[in-house]
């Protein structure tokens, strides 16, 4: 069932089931090659993989291109630990609206940390409204805790 469609991009957002994890798999280890001060990618792909197992999956699809998008939320918090948009769909408002179909399911303010060296994620939260709640330590490793409107 879609919980979101954008009528002029063409892309919706619905629930994400086993069959979409190749695919998100794969938006996660193209955005990933974006963040050189991650931890190897074996580590990431776990974490990725425990997401998938233990979260509510949204994925953004659209019709000729498939899964251009996901989020991992953990509702009860609520929190994001994964949102990853295909680079090729970015700016496309996929990011926002998988924030707001998960706000929507959460029914509260989202949180989410976001890398200190993440400069245009930071920048893309700070255009949707979100605010800093935990600012980073002086590591380049840090993340910040933000805060959803
Ligand atoms: C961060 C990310 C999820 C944003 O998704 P997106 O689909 O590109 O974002 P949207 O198109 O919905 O844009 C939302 C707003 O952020 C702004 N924005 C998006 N990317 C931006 C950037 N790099 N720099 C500045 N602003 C940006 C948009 O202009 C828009 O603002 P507006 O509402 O005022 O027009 C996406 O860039 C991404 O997947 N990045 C790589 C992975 C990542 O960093 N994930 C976050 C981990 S915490």
């Amino acid at each position: 069932m879609k919980l979101l469609s954008h009528p002029g991009a063409g892309w919706s957002v619905r629930r994400a089931t086993g069959v979409d994890f190749p695919e998100i798999t794969a938006i996660f280890r193209t955005c990933l090659e974006d963040f050189p001060w991650r931890g190897p990618a074996l580590e990431e792909s776990l974490r990725l993989r425990i997401a998938l197992v233990r979260t509510e999956i949204l994925v953004a699809e659209e019709a000729q291109a498939g899964a251009i998008g996901f989020l991992a939320l953990e509702r009860k918090t609520p929190y994001v630990s994964h949102l990853f948009v295909d680079p090729d769909w970015q700016f496309c408002g996929v990011g926002s609206g998988l924030l707001e179909v998960a706000r929507d399911i959460a029914r509260r303010p989202l949180q989410l940390d976001v890398d200190v060296l993440n400069l245009k994620a930071q920048a893309a939260y700070q255009a949707l409204g979100w605010t800093v709640v935990t600012p980073a330590g002086g590591r380049a490793g840090d993340q910040i805790r933000m805060l959803g409107p």
